[in-house]
């Protein structure tokens, strides 16, 4: 059929045609938004799930539903090479511009900007050229003590000090949050807890890979005090059948019962894939319907393209030893998977695997479900790695 027409939409943050078995958590958001707003408390929102389970997705409906409620937004992703203070200066300064343009008075949001300036000042973020507000001066004594904790805190509260003066409230989405540093998350966590504590209208949304197990201490006490953590999965078969049939009926197009199992069997309800076979399989039918064999026939493309794409650009930035390790992994076949085993399978001791379990743990390619345990964060790798690398080589570091 028609490949211009065709509505699948395989990619990253992607919006799919049909947002299906999310509902919960977008009514949760809109409970959320509208407490805050009325000064009630209500929880954080944390959206944690593996690889392509659509967490970006929605975090940017969450963004929509924000402003749909009228609060203003921002949204910033973390990085490995950035911190969370230089990702998060520049869209703070631009939503304080935006505050200073509606209407009302008051002194608050050009406060914020003086906050802002002495955050600038002491976390020594170079925020390009720009300039927060030439003729503002920062104001000493606030956000500028140098524990990044407190003043992450006071920027926090001053920004929505300027928001509430203006009759409005903030939303901060922040998507890959487990790149954020221990420090920063307690941060972050620990300034919401203040928020909460003075009722501000200010609202913190995360997503990311699961981040509980990482935290520790207080930390961890707080968040989960603070937040709500939904885990983002794989979708049920029903939805994935939604996914599939609701877009292609505008068509007058269908997909068979038996061409759905199937999808729903290869892709194990991951939405990213579910988006990868319905394209495909679109494009091999030549008329409705989509059936079984038309399926079958895409699937070795679908396998070819995620092999060159989704999982290759992660097996790409793997050193050798790495590879060997997700490799072994792979090995074990149910869902616990301990080091010991797999130092083990590779005839090396837990000590030499320990380098690259930490780095991949860094690149985000494993977690740590449970104390002992990991597993892959992008779902069906472990069959990925026996296609790319059918011999097991036992490399160390
Ligand atoms: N609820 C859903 N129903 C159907 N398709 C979905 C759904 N959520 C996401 N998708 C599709 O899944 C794909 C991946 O979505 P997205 O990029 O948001 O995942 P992610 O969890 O952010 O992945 P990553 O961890 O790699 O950033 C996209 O092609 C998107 O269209
Ligand atoms: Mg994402």
């Amino acid at each position: 059929m028609d490949p211009i027409q065709n509505p699948f939409a395989p990619g990253a943050g992607s919006p799919p045609p049909a947002l299906v078995g999310r509902s919960d958590i977008l009514n949760q958001g809109t409970i959320l938004y509208a407490r805050v707003k009325q000064h009630r408390a209500e929880k954080n929102l944390l959206l944690t799930g593996l690889r392509g389970v659509g967490k970006t997705v929605l975090l940017n409906e969450l963004e929509r539903l924000a402003e749909f409620c009228d609060y203003k937004t921002i949204m910033i992703e973390a990085t490995v090479d950035k911190t969370l203070g230089e990702v998060l200066v520049p869209p703070l300064r631009q939503l304080l511009y935006k505050l200073d343009k509606l209407a009302g008075t008051g002194h608050k949001v050009r406060r914020g900007f003086a906050v802002l300036r002495s955050f600038i000042n002491v976390i020594k973020v170079k925020v390009g050229e720009i300039e927060i507000g030439l003729d503002i001066e920062p104001e000493k004594g606030s956000a500028d003590s140098g524990n990044f904790e407190a003043d992450l805190t006071t920027l926090f509260i001053a920004v929505a000090e300027a928001a509430e003066e203006k009759n409005t409230a903030i939303a901060i989405l922040i998507d890959e949050i487990q790149y954020l540093s221990n420090k920063e998350l307690s941060a972050l966590i620990i300034a919401m807890h203040r928020m909460q504590q003075r009722q501000r209208p200010l609202v913190l949304i995360g997503a990311g890979l699961p981040i509980l197990p990482a935290l520790t201490g207080e930390a961890k006490t707080y968040a989960e005090r603070l937040f709500q953590f939904s885990d983002i999965g794989a979708l049920s078969k029903e939805d994935v059948c939604k996914a599939l049939q609701e877009p292609v009926k505008k068509y007058d197009v269908k997909f068979t019962k038996e061409a759905l199992e199937e999808i729903f069997l290869l892709t194990e309800g991951y939405p990213y894939f579910v988006q990868e076979w319905g394209y495909k399989s679109w494009n091999a039918a030549t008329h409705s319907p989509i059936t079984l064999q038309h399926v079958q026939e895409s699937t070795p493309d679908v396998i070819h393209r995620l092999d060159q794409s989704f999982f290759r650009v992660r097996f790409d930035r793997l050193t050798p030893s790495e590879q060997s390790f997700l490799r072994a992994m792979a090995e074990i076949t149910t869902n616990s998977k301990q080091t010991s085993d797999i130092a083990a399978i590779l005839w090396l001791t837990i000590h030499q695997v320990g380098p690259a379990r930490a780095r991949l743990i860094k690149k985000g390619m494993i977690y740590s479900p449970t104390y002992g345990d990991i597993a892959f964060t992008v779902p069906l790798f472990g069959d990925f790695m026996k296609r790319v690398m059918p011999i097991l080589k036992n490399r160390s570091d």
